[in-house]
């Protein structure tokens, strides 16, 4: 039974984390290695407390109690000591992860669950840092946390039965769609998300159709709310250059080779949004 929840990382996925954990009727503490991160993520979580109920979607007794239920300590070892459940949601790098799993194996309750919220990395390679493998999973959330409905709960080889359960559990009752998925490159979001990204890339580079009609195609002909293209800009195209060669040397698929198109442009320095260019011209005019 999961009662209190620890988040640990207070940026931009780890605040939502904890916001929506709170909501949903946990303690919830929330830590983060940066002192200063603290305050700022309570600042968001009121921010966009606020917004719910002034627009009609939490009422304002719930907001005010999931401020009451979550508080802030300055530690892991400190946030995790009678946590059930922890959820980690610091930097996206191996060494440091596996050594923040070290860390909270020596001080949470020996039941407890340990979930990674990583977006790439293998959750079998986190889970070695910890003295309880099995009871390693990976929850990965999408941002902006209180308002995307995915939920991606990562079993790797090791992960016992029980340990999924609780995070299907945990998902749900955060209002999330938990889908479970085994521990492969890019999981099922990336893994799709990013070969229609490079298909829609490659498109554009033999000259099929401008990407205004590339990411038409998908949003009027298959339902999606954005294109591709529109989509890369948006989540930056170094960052999606990085996946695409981590997946090609994973997964070693030739249709993850990243295109020269992505190459050049990450190159020149269009990025996308972050920039003011990448496939489109930003911020964006309507016709666009
Ligand atoms: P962020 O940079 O906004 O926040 C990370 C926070 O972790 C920072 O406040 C930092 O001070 C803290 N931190 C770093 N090392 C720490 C440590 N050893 N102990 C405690 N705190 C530490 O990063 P963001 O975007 O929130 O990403 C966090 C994780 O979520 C990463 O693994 C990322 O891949 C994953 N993710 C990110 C998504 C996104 O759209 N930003 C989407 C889904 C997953």
């Amino acid at each position: 039974m999961i009662k209190r929840i620890a988040v640990i990382g207070a940026g931009t996925m780890g605040h939502g984390i904890a916001q929506m954990t709170a909501l949903a009727g946990y303690a919830t503490c929330l830590t983060d290695a940066n002192a200063k991160a603290l305050p700022a993520a309570l600042e968001r979580v009121q921010t966009n407390l606020a917004g719910g109920v002034s627009r009609g979607k939490i009422a304002k007794e719930a907001a005010d109690a999931a401020l009451e239920r979550l508080e802030t300590v300055d530690t892991p070892a400190e946030a995790v000591q009678e946590a059930d459940l922890v959820i980690e949601a610091i930097v996206e790098n191996l060494d440091v992860k596996q050594q923040l799993f070290r860390l909270i194996s020596a001080n949470v309750p020996d039941t407890a669950v340990l979930a990674s919220n990583t977006s790439s990395l293998s959750i079998a390679a986190i889970a070695s840092g910890a003295t309880k493998p099995e009871r390693v999973v990976g929850m990965h959330f999408f941002n902006p946390v209180h308002i995307m409905k995915l939920l991606e709960v990562v079993r790797h080889d090791g992960t016992d039965d029980a340990t999924v359960d609780t995070a299907v559990a945990v998902g749900i009752a955060m209002g999330k769609e938990p889908i479970v998925v085994r521990d492969r490159p890019g999981f099922a979001s990336s893994r799709l998300g990013i070969a229609i990204g490079l298909e829609a890339m490659r498109m554009v580079e033999e000259e099929v159709a401008l990407p205004e009609a590339i990411d038409k195609a998908m949003k009027l002909g298959y339902g999606h709310p954005m294109g591709p293209l529109e989509l890369s800009d948006l989540v930056g195209l170094d960052v999606r250059l990085s996946i695409a060669e981590y997946l090609h040397k994973e997964l070693e698929a030739p249709h993850f080779e990243p295109p020269q198109i992505l190459r050049e442009m990450v190159e020149r320095g269009d990025l996308g949004k972050k920039s003011g260019k990448g496939f489109y011209e930003w911020p964006k005019t309507k016709s666009s």
